[in-house]
């Protein structure tokens, strides 16, 4: 094998997108797959390449250094791309520590694991990249601002060339100062720290990316488009917090999977990328497009589940508006989204609806039952 490249979180939502990815474009590389199978960790995600030669899964916790580091030498291991983390906010406001231990103590085993190994190494860190997948949440919240006279959205052109809908004019940019927020930012923006650090202080090549709000097929029903597509279709209430003005930057999680590739391999040691779609939307506006799309999809009169929107109390400390500049990541290595939101909002509307056995897999807890069916005694 060419390389052998550990995925953590590779059954989470992004990691599996990556996982699939890097399995079936590089069949000369090995590909582990290491997950503790926490409640949003979900083999299924993974079914269409699990027998794949090139792939094996790991059931693993980051945080258990000697464990890592024994599948480091045992694989050889030349490369990771981390992405084993707690990831939704609301459950980092009911529980921090369990967020600083994985996200941030986790983080670091991964790194000490991959430094110990690499440096007992003749070739050292020749050849070897560690890539952490990190937010745009450590930047904090942005202001709705508009240019004099012009009320927002409106058009600007910061993405190379081409018009989008922006609701303020400032963007996250790499050389940003971090101002995390909420506990589930505060402890991706420490993992990122120590990232930089293990490069600063032991020469490790390490890159840290940036990230927008993902959507696409594969995701925990706890997150707002699954679960509201869920809610749309069983005609259930649609929580949402405050007014629904906070505004998100989405992106296709095809493309975010495209653009860790792209900088996986062609990435410079050191830097920082941020990833967005240019594509930013109200909550409200959001929650709209799907209600239209699923009625449509479902042969319902269009807009007829408008009255599933239910206000909610806003979540505690809830940033405005994010929106990230991804113009060094379109420059420097030619990547870009390549879906437009509809689009990728009809896909993954479509998907969850073809899906029901998956969501319910996932609703009844049933998936939780398919590591020891599949993997237990192999
Ligand atoms: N979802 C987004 O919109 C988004 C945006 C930007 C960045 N990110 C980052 O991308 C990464 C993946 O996000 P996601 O949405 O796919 O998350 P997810 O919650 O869907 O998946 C996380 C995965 O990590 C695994 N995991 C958790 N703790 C672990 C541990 N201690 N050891 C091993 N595995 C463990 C889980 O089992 C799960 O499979 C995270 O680092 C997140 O911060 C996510």
């Amino acid at each position: 094998m060419k390389r052998s490249i550990i995925i953590t979180g590779g059954a989470g939502f992004i990691g599996s997108h990556v996982v699939r990815l890097f399995v079936n474009k590089y069949p000369d590389y090995r590909i582990l797959c290491l997950d503790s199978l926490t409640y949003a960790g979900n083999l299924a995600n993974l079914k269409d390449v699990e027998s794949k030669p090139n792939f094996r899964f790991v059931k693993m916790d980051i945080c258990d250094f000697d464990a890592v580091y024994a599948l480091m030498q045992e694989e050889k291991v030349d490369g990771v791309i981390h992405l084993a983390a707690e990831s939704h906010v609301d459950r980092s406001i009911k529980d921090p520590f369990t967020f600083a231990k994985t996200n941030v103590l986790g983080t670091l085993s991964m790194l000490q694991a991959a430094r110990l190994w690499w440096e007992s190494q003749p070739s050292g860190y020749e050849g070897k990249r560690f890539y952490h997948i990190s937010t745009d949440e450590v930047y904090g919240a942005l202001e709705m601002t508009h240019p004099e006279g012009v009320t927002p959205p409106f058009s600007t052109k910061a993405s190379s060339g081409s018009h989008h809908l922006a609701y303020g004019e400032v963007f996250f940019t790499e050389d940003m100062k971090y101002q995390p927020h909420s506990p589930y930012s505060a402890a991706k923006a420490s993992s990122d720290h120590f990232v930089r650090a293990f490069h600063d202080t032991y020469g490790m090549p390490t890159i840290v990316t940036n990230c927008s709000n993902n959507y696409g097929p594969y995701q925990f029903p706890e997150k707002l488009i699954p679960l509201f597509i869920n809610n749309i279709r069983h005609r259930k209430p649609l929580p949402v917090y405050g007014k629904g003005e906070n505004v998100r930057d989405w992106l296709y999680v095809e493309d975010h999977a495209r653009a860790i590739d792209v900088i996986f391999h062609n990435g410079k040691v050191a830097e920082t990328y941020n990833i967005g779609g240019f594509n930013e939307w109200k909550n409200i506006d959001v929650i709209k497009v799907l209600i239209n799309t699923v009625d449509r999809l479902l042969g319902r009169p269009e807009g007829a589940d408008m009255d599933l929107i239910t206000f909610v109390t806003d979540r505690a400390g809830h940033d405005l508006r994010y929106a990230i500049d991804s113009r060094k990541l379109q420059k420097e290595l030619g990547w870009e989204p390549s879906l437009q939101f509809e689009e990728g909002i009809e896909k993954t509307v479509r998907w969850y609806l073809d899906n029901q056995e998956w969501m319910d897999n996932v609703t009844s807890g049933d998936y939780q039952k398919y590591y020891d069916e599949m993997y237990k005694g192999r």
